[in-house]
């Protein structure tokens, strides 16, 4: 995690992107590179290196790329800007199944980076589909552009999905490891390339008040919730082998839980950071068949409105399988096995088609002993929270009891607000800018480690197994535009809790 200071701009290098003509490239990579090009924030000795897998002209692959820059790159263009980013610019082709177009990509990196005086560092992003990541960098590996040598860093980014279960996932990484060093590999998750996710970090552990009431002592649960209004759109074919549980929890639901419920690290430094999280993601406890059943709740949803759009239902949308019993709702029950949250639950849910969009962290404390006010006119207190807002309101609310003025002890639930807009001018940014500078500067904390990537799908997989043997038996149907499935709130219900009211 950086901050921003003008002026620091990373070592020269070559940016190579397979997948150049991909929606990732042209939605978020290159406005991302835009705005740090806007910002000065990209090495003076650059060029950027866009693979496809069939020829395109550099005229084609820039009037494409400007196109995203125009539609997606949150800050005014500027054509001098442009000129000069566009102007490194360089179309190659290149496909894993081809050795050739590797021993001839190798060819022409090493001639633009003499041209372009860049050192010898590069960066290989591989913006593709997740059954690319392991051929290119098996032929990237076998045309020795992989290897570290005379003083360059060589690094390879690489996208989500890291895996579709643990074995995928263990596979990927042995591979990969077998070819470049850990310290080389940075897994992103774009969650944490989010402001107030990065904040996480900073309320706790730059804070002397919470850190003493934040275990199981003071809180009696944690609620995690990323909620969507978008159905599956045009993503059919790749959701309906996904799902909401693979796409969204063991990455962006658990980079959430790890930063609120990992220990403090002894540094702030990727190394203390990652191990940190890491081990707080192996701490979760691992369910039986059984357990998962009874811990998870999926469900799908059927034909409903949201605002005046109507959404058809999940089956219906195209590439989707008529009587498919994927889920597009998940809600989970997760217990820490560790000494700081041992009996406290972590309820997650996450969802598309939902009523609303809102991404939060919601922290609930344990109540105060009603007896005090036993005389008194209060027959509930409102509940403690804490809740970390991340979308679409950034900021963080503390919900406390106080007294209504009057002759008589009645209290009442208030808010207090911290938005991120009243206090801070940041410029609109896609989320890429500080992961791609991270890249650039070597900075991997705000990168996903191996063990990481495991210990989520370790705590995933006996779920994905059980409701695989289930199949379509317990799976719940939900309108679109609702709140989602009744099991998510009975799922609280028996624990004698609630979802916050969103
Ligand atoms: C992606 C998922 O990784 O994250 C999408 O594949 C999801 O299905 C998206 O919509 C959510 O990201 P954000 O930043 O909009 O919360």
């Amino acid at each position: 995690m950086t901050d921003f200071q003008p002026g620091q701009a990373p070592q020269s290098c070559a940016f190579v992107i397979f997948g150049v003509t991909g929606d990732l490239t042209r939605r978020l990579i290159v406005p991302a590179l835009y705005n740090l090009a806007a910002e000065e924030l990209l090495p003076d000795k650059f060029c950027v290196v866009g693979v496809a897998r069939h020829g395109i002209s550099k005229d084609a692959l820039c009037e494409a790329l400007l196109k995203g820059v125009r539609e997606f790159a949150t800050r005014r263009v500027e054509d001098k800007i442009v000129n000069r980013l566009f102007e490194c610019v360089t179309p190659v082709e290149a496909d894993s199944g081809d050795a050739r177009s590797f021993d001839r990509l190798k060819e022409q990196l090493e001639g633009l980076e003499v041209a372009r005086n860049t050192g010898g560092n590069r960066l290989f992003y591989l913006a593709t589909p997740p059954d690319a990541f392991a051929p290119i960098a098996r032929e990237l590996g076998r045309v020795g552009l992989l290897k570290e040598d005379g003083g360059a860093w060589r690094r390879l980014v690489v996208e989500k999905p890291f895996g579709n279960d643990l074995a995928s996932a263990r596979a990927l990484n042995l591979e990969l490891l077998s070819i470049l060093n850990e310290h080389q590999i940075y897994r992103i998750d774009h969650y944490l390339g989010k402001e107030t996710v990065q904040n996480i970090l900073v309320l706790r552990f730059a804070n002397g008040m919470f850190e003493p009431i934040w275990n199981r002592h003071h809180i009696d649960h944690v609620q995690i919730t990323v909620e969507e209004t978008l159905g599956i759109g045009h993503r059919g074919s790749f959701y309906d082998a996904v799902g909401a549980l693979r796409d969204m929890v063991p990455n962006h639901l658990f980079q959430l839980l790890s930063l609120v419920a990992m220990e403090p690290p002894a540094r702030f430094e990727a190394h203390s950071v990652r191990s940190e999280k890491g081990e707080v993601l192996a701490a979760i406890q691992t369910q039986s068949e059984e357990e998962a059943l009874r811990n998870s709740v999926r469900g799908q949803y059927t034909v409903g409105k949201i605002g005046d759009t109507v959404i058809p239902a999940y089956r219906e949308t195209e590439d989707v399988r008529p009587d498919s019993t994927t889920e597009t709702y998940v809600a989970l029950k997760l217990q820490i096995d560790n000494w700081r949250w041992a009996g406290v639950p972590f309820y997650l849910r996450t969802g598309k088609a939902l009523s609303i969009k809102r991404t939060e962290v919601a922290i609930k404390f344990r109540e105060a002993p009603l007896m005090m006010f036993e005389r008194a006119p209060v027959e509930q207190l409102a509940e403690n929270y804490l809740v970390i807002g991340i979308e679409p309101t950034e900021g963080v609310m503390l919900q406390f009891n106080t007294k209504v003025p009057g002759p008589t002890i009645r209290t009442s639930g208030v808010q207090m607000k911290f938005r991120y807009k009243d206090y801070f001018k940041a410029e609109p940014a896609t989320g890429y800018e500080t992961l791609i500078y991270d890249c650039l500067i070597g900075d991997n904390m705000l990168f996903q480690r191996a063990d990481s990537i495991e210990a989520g799908w370790q705590a995933v997989q006996p779920i994905l197994d059980a409701w695989k043997k289930a199949g379509a038996s317990g799976l719940e149907f939900y309108p679109a535009g609702s709140e989602g499935p009744p099991g998510a709130f009975e799922l609280l219900k028996r624990d004698g809790r609630s979802w916050r009211k969103l």
